[in-house]
């Protein structure tokens, strides 16, 4: 639906205009910062008094009075406030009308957008050399929920996940693996933990010159497409790949292999990158290393900052392959927006790639590329999370801890289920727990990771949400009725709890629409938290079952409401509910 901001927004804007004499105005409508300012706020008129050097009370107050001749169904009061501000109070037939449409059809609390656009999102991306490790979760979980918002919000989404499968390091992976091949059982069983895979070919390359040598032939054998080569190398990738995918499963991840975008994919294009930059006259050697330099880049001392596109040895770089995928999806995928989910510590290098694409007009001015930075997962010692020797944590040792603890926890609080079902319930709030944690915190912020929060029933956590809609789910099952029947209608709003509850799941639709354009997942999770808040203060207070049949009808109606917004919320953050817990 067309959220309640947008269409007051409008309506408001163009009033404005009239009464203001400018054009195309805005409004500048917000929800209310406190109930007692109403349920938004209008702040646009300051701008336009400042413009005209007017009194802004005396604009607002022109607009409120042209606002109430209009009667606006949507609209009971309005108000000027402080310097020029407009509190703006909805009518309850209003919200009554929207909650009772939404009953019937749940995707009416999605919202719904005049211009979808294309828009590449671009996550998880590990590289493939190693199994993925703790540092990949946000990039998973934050692209992941990205993706989803902005599909439900009608944008056609292009999910790449640019694994890194190419480079030196896979040279020593398949020495390795060439070695172990004359024992079929001990290449398949090493390769089932990456992890001391990769550390024992470590080994072997650094303690052995001739294995080095051997190592290094293998890449210039496998950059030249030697087929035995290539053929070690793909069956590398896929036993790689598949970890990715078991965890991907685990943590309920939409990526599949039809998105992988993988570095090599552009093997072919990069000597045509540099073409086009040294067309584009923005090349220049430095060092033998082909270089771009953009007058935005500045080392500490005011010295110019190379981008380096090619190495003297005439291999390339990452910068260089992210150059070629740009390229792919501003012409092949027509993309309108790219968004690149990534740890912020890469912020200089996308940058730089990003400028380079723009001035070698890779990428016009319709393509807005975006790093959708984040921060770091620390541990309880305040540094980046790492087992207790000192190890980097594998991000499937890390999602089965979580499910174990989530069942100890059931265990203790629910002695009486089977172990079946309780083993159920922990597979859903561990993950949803280790997600949550994540999506909740603002993403370019460092977070400390800590499991006794995360797993708690109290505060804002996934155990929380999850139990709030289990819990509403019970009395409805209680209440004996079908949710889905046409008469089941929300009636009255006559106690202040069931107002701002209404009211909050209407405004599900602007927070998505929010998230999907600012990209900060952490401001949906903050909806839910109130909104479980507003569902909680509302059972206190507002007696359900025990109530009239007429009133008990609308709570009930009320209730069922709630719990799809919790569930539309919850599904949009790749976190799955439970019918009891
Ligand atoms: N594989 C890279 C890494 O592990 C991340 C790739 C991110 N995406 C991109 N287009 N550069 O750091």
């Amino acid at each position: 639906m067309q959220t309640l901001k947008q269409i007051l927004n409008q309506q408001i804007s163009a009033t404005l205009g009239s009464v203001a004499g400018v054009e195309n105005p805005s409004a500048h409508v917000l929800t209310a910062s406190r109930p007692e300012f109403g349920d938004y706020q209008a702040n646009g008129v300051m701008a336009i008094a400042k413009q005209q050097k007017r009194n802004p009370r005396e604009i607002a107050t022109a607009l409120v009075a042209e606002l109430e001749s209009q009667n606006n169904p949507l609209i009971a009061k309005l108000e000027v406030a402080g310097p020029g501000f407009i509190n703006i109070t909805l009518r309850d037939d209003a919200l009554l009308g929207l909650g009772n449409a939404a009953l019937g059809d749940s995707s009416a609390l999605l919202p719904s957008i005049d211009q979808p656009q294309t828009i590449v999102v671009d996550y998880s991306s590990p590289n493939l050399a190693k199994e993925m490790h703790v540092g990949h979760l946000r990039g998973t979980i934050i692209g992941d929920c990205l993706t989803r918002v902005m599909e439900a919000c009608g944008h056609k989404i292009i999910r790449q996940n640019h694994v890194g499968d190419w480079g030196t390091q896979f040279g020593m992976l398949i020495t390795y693996m060439q070695e172990l091949e004359g024992e079929q059982d001990a290449l398949s069983s090493e390769l089932a933990n990456l992890e001391t895979f990769y550390r024992a070919a470590k080994e072997r390359f650094d303690s052995d010159a001739e294995f080095a040598q051997r190592a290094r032939n293998s890449v210039v054998k496998l950059q030249s497409g030697d087929p035995e080569h290539l053929k070690a190398w793909e069956r590398f990738i896929d036993e790689s790949l598949r970890h990715c995918e078991d965890v991907y499963q685990k943590l309920g991840i939409l990526l599949t292999r039809d998105d992988l975008d993988a570095e090599s994919r552009y093997n072919d294009e990069l000597p045509g990158i540099i073409e086009q930059l040294k067309a584009k006259n923005l090349l220049s050697e430095s060092e033998g290393a082909q270089c771009v330099f953009l007058p935005e880049f500045v080392g500490k001392e005011g010295d110019p900052l190379p981008v380096i596109v090619q190495k003297s040895d005439g291999g390339y770089l990452y910068s260089t392959t992210d150059l070629a995928a740009i390229q792919l999806r501003a012409d092949k995928f027509k993309a309108q927006r790219s968004l690149y989910v990534v740890d912020a510590r890469q912020s200089l290098h996308f940058q730089q790639v990003f400028a380079v694409a723009k001035a070698a007009d890779m990428a016009g001015p319709e393509l807005s590329l975006e790093h959708i930075a984040y921060g770091t997962m620390m541990g309880s010692d305040g540094r980046p999370f790492k087992t207790r020797s000192g190890d980097t944590v594998k991000l499937s040792d890390l999602l089965d801890e979580s499910v174990k603890r989530a069942f100890d926890l059931v265990s203790e609080k629910n002695p009486d289920l089977d172990e079946q079902e309780r083993q159920a319930i922990a597979e859903k709030v561990g993950i949803a727990a280790v997600k949550y944690a994540d999506l909740s915190k603002n993403r370019t912020s460092d977070y400390i990771f800590d499991w006794s929060t995360m797993l708690s029933f109290e505060g804002n956590t996934a155990p929380y949400l999850m139990y709030a809609y289990a819990r509403i789910k019970s009395i409805l099952r209680k209440a004996d009725i079908d949710t889905s029947a046409d008469d089941l209608q929300i009636t009255t709003l006559s106690e202040d709890a069931e107002r701002q509850l209404l009211l909050k799941v209407l405004q599900l639709p602007e927070i998505v629409l929010a998230v999907a354009e600012e990209c900060f997942p952490n401001q949906l999770c903050n909806y839910l938290y109130e909104l479980s808040g507003l569902f909680m203060r509302f059972y206190e207070t507002c007696p359900i079952l025990k109530a009239e049949p007429e009133v008990k009808q609308s709570r009930l109606a009320l209730a069922s409401l709630s719990a799809s917004a919790l569930q539309q919320g919850l599904d949009l953050l790749g976190i799955q509910t439970l019918e009891r817990m």
